[in-house]
This record gives structure tokens, sequence and C-alpha cells, in this order.
């Protein structure tokens, strides 16, 4: 049997609509239901939600033969998975945000919030910056609308919340999209069906 990780949330389920319509079809995961594990006996595979952050944890440990992750989440935790495309969705930007009035003062430390620590210290020690990460859980937006930090770390996708908070972007760290992935052993023993999912998840991307 092949297990299969998807991220619960917007881009799993575009994720979803993409294996329906490649032939790997899990009936019952887009329905509003508080299900976790979705069967195809006929593929003999078995598709389940997890959190979008702990898919490269169920991936890596191979609970998971495959799974989908955001580029951001793999830049974050660093795996040790094989990448194996891009789905060409889910497409975000990492960037640096702060208010409109903002002026960076390089000489003083930068208040940087963000969910994302590793890659806000990666970035920032690239540019030599001294800063204090603020790891946060969500609406990173109110940090620096109320003073908790300068800037933030986040994803922008739209723009619209960046724009109806009095935020912009100051700088672009990375393109983010949808990765497939898959555990390294399973990856080597599945190698046929896993290869055949990549070439027909490609096609329909
Ligand atoms: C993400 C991100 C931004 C927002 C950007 O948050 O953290 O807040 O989407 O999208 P936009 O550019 O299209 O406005 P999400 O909605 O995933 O929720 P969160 O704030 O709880 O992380």
């Amino acid at each position: 049997m092949l297990n299969i990780a998807l991220p619960k949330g917007r881009l799993g389920e575009k994720v979803c609509r993409l294996f329906a319509k490649s032939g790997y079809e899990f009936p019952g995961m887009l329905d509003n239901n508080r299900r976790l594990v979705f069967l195809n006996e006929e593929l003999d595979m078995r598709c389940f939600w997890v959190k979008p952050f702990d898919v490269p944890v169920y991936v890596e440990r191979g609970t998971a033969d495959i799974g989908v992750a955001g580029k951001d989440i793999l830049l974050e935790r660093n795996p040790d998975v094989y990448e194996l495309s891009d789905l060409k969705t889910g497409y975000c930007r990492m960037s640096v945000a702060a208010r409109e009035d903002f002026i960076d003062d390089s000489r003083k430390t930068l208040a940087v919030a963000t969910e994302f620590p590793n890659i806000a210290q990666n970035y920032y020690a690239g540019l030599g910056r001294d800063i204090d990460i603020i790891t946060l859980r969500g609406s990173l937006e109110l940090a620096p609308v109320l003073g908790l930090s300068d800037v933030i770390v986040d994803i922008v996708e739209t723009g619209t919340t960046l724009r109806e908070n009095n935020l912009h972007v100051l700088s672009v760290i990375s393109e983010l999209s949808a990765r497939l992935i898959a555990n390294k052993s399973a990856y080597k023993f599945k190698k046929e069906i896993i290869s055949e999912m990549m070439r027909r998840l490609e096609t329909n991307s």
C-alpha cells in the first residue's frame, strides 16, 4: 500500500483535486467531515490529512511514503526527504513586510516576528544583520501594527492582508509553491508507482 500525506487546508484542497484529476481519487476527502484517513482499495493507496507543518515529519519517518508540502515548510524544517517535483500550485512568496512609515536603522537590532524562525535567521545572517526573532503562530500582521516587532517574515499571496493592515513588502526572500516529496527508502522500493504518480501529477498540474 502507498501512503500519502496531504496538507489539510486551502492548499490541500487544490492538491486533492489535482490528485483526483490525475486518477488518484479518495472518496469523501473533500466532503465536509472530520475524517482524516481515506482509502482507495482499488489503487491500494491510503491518503490522510495532516497539518501542513507536519507533512515532512510523516514523510521523513516513513509513515507516509509521499506527501505534499509548501516550499516554505521545506525551507523551514529542512527534512531529510526527496523533493520530487514542483506541483505548480499554491504560488506565493516568503517576504519581509513592515508598516508604510517604518524607517530602518541598520545600527539597531531588528525585531522580526515570524512563524518561520529558521528562514528569517538564515536570511538575515546572509545580510549580516542582528535580529531579535519573535516566533508567533498566525496573524503576524498584528505584530508591526501594534509595535511588537519592526517587521514580519511571512507568506504573501495576493497581498490583500498586508494592504488591509497598512503594511507593505520590503523584500522577497523566496518564491514558494507546493512540492511533491518522498521518503528516501520508499522512493527506492516503490519507485515505479511513485514515478508514475509524479508523471501524472506533472501532466495535470
Ligand atoms: C497567510 C499569511 C498571510 C496571508 C497572506 O495566512 O500568513 O497572513 O495568508 O495572504 P494574502 O497575501 O493573499 O492576503 P493564513 O490565511 O494562512 O492564516 P494565518 O495568519 O493564521 O497564518
